[in-house]
């Protein structure tokens, strides 16, 4: 039986992929550190059932690192741990790279000393194409414009492309375009609109404040993009691939789909930051622009050509946009519900 290690294993992908390996057979650990929120219920349930074993640990801690190593020998680590919001990378720099950049490095170095024959996952990411112009694919370039974006592109040029050409070792890039899901973290823009609507459509007259509503992003499914994780390491060669849908939305596409799954018909007045979503039957202001959430420096259209996973990989998304944006909002909705009723 395979073991696998997954770093991030709390977090909105390491749930769906510890779901995929257990189905597969893996024998699956997950590094977890301490936190005053603890482990998600998904989480916790596997574990209670045996599914799944945690491990104490963090990636700014080598020795964590090396017990956790010592103590599962994985043949696969699926490295999705991260600072992973760009936004705020801005405030904390410092610490983004400390666990973005470092943590990779003690992670790839220990793996390799434990097992030359490890095979590495590393979570890269459509942002460190930054300023490209898109479609983006394999050999774009890479123009990170964020702490977080920076951080993310040397890790993956030192330790993974890195380490592949110098050392031969079985490192790979899955370089994901946004993915999203009723588990995705609530700071994120989709997850953020779909809960500020679902709670508005139950009754609160409080507006929903968001940043740039012209930034486009190509939203696909997590469940969709954890399958081909698994399959980057599963092949032969190790390689580094583009996953996404080849789409994009702007957010103000996701505020109108999600607000349409509610019966909630927005109209725009006003322009920039004075710009307000008015709910056409009430009157009442839905959403308003915050200058808070503006970015330093954005990244304004980021679609990927995931061809080559498609090509080598026989990778697909299956979610569409319309069908992911409808599933957030009915799981929003059906939460929200419950918990506002208690
Ligand atoms: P997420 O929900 O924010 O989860 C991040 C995970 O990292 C959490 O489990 C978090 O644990 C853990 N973590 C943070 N700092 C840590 C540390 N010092 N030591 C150990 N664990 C730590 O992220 P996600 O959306 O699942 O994304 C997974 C990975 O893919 C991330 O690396 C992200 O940068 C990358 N990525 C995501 C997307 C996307 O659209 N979702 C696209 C491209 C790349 P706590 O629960 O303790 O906070
Ligand atoms: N978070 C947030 N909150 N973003 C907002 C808001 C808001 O209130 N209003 C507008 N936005 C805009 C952001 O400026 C950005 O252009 C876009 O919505 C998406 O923001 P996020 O959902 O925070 O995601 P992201 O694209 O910056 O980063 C995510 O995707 C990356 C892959 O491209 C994260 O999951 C990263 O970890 C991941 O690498």
């Amino acid at each position: 039986m395979k073991k696998a290690l997954i770093t991030g294993i709390t977090g909105q992908d390491g749930s769906y992929l510890s779901e995929l390996l257990i189905a597969k057979g893996y024998e699956v650990y997950g590094l977890v550190r301490r936190t005053s929120a603890g482990v998600p219920d998904v989480i916790e349930n596997l574990e209670r059932t045996s599914k799944l074993t945690l491990v104490d640990g963090n990636l700014r801690d080598l020795g964590t690192i090396r017990n956790a190593l010592d103590k599962i020998k994985p043949d696969e680590i699926y490295n999705l741990a991260a600072q992973s919001h760009v936004g705020v990378s801005f405030n904390i720099p410092d610490e983004t790279w400390e666990i973005n950049y470092y943590g990779l490095g003690r992670v790839v170095n220990e793996a390799v000393k434990a097992n030359k024959n490890i095979r590495i996952y590393q979570a890269s990411t459509s942002e460190m194409f930054g300023s490209t112009s898109p479609p983006q694919n394999e050999d774009s370039p890479f123009n990170p414009v964020s702490p977080y974006a920076e951080s993310k592109t040397k890790a993956h040029q030192d330790f993974i492309r890195g380490f592949r050409e110098r050392y031969g070792i079985f490192a790979c890039s899955g370089i994901l375009f946004n993915h999203e899901s009723p588990r995705r973290g609530k700071q994120f823009v989709t997850r953020k609109i779909t809960r500020g609507l679902a709670r508005i459509k139950l009754g609160n007259k409080e507006p929903l404040r968001l940043g740039n509503l012209e930034s486009r992003r190509d939203w696909g499914f997590a469940r969709d993009y954890v399958e081909a994780m698994h399959l980057i390491l599963s092949h032969k060669k190790p390689d580094d691939y583009v996953i996404a849908t080849g789409v994009s939305h702007s957010v103000r596409d996701f505020v109108k789909a999600a607000a349409e799954a509610l019966d909630i018909d927005i109209i725009w007045e006003g322009a920039g930051s004075k710009e307000k979503g008015i709910n056409k039957l009430t009157g009442d202001v839905v959403i308003e622009i915050d200058e808070k959430f503006y970015r330093p420096r954005e990244v304004g259209d980021l679609v990927g050509d995931a061809s080559k996973a498609r090509k080598i990989l026989g990778w697909k998304p299956e979610v569409s946009f319309a069908e992911l944006v409808k599933m957030m909002i009915k799981a929003d909705y059906e939460e929200l519900s419950r918990y506002l009723k208690k």
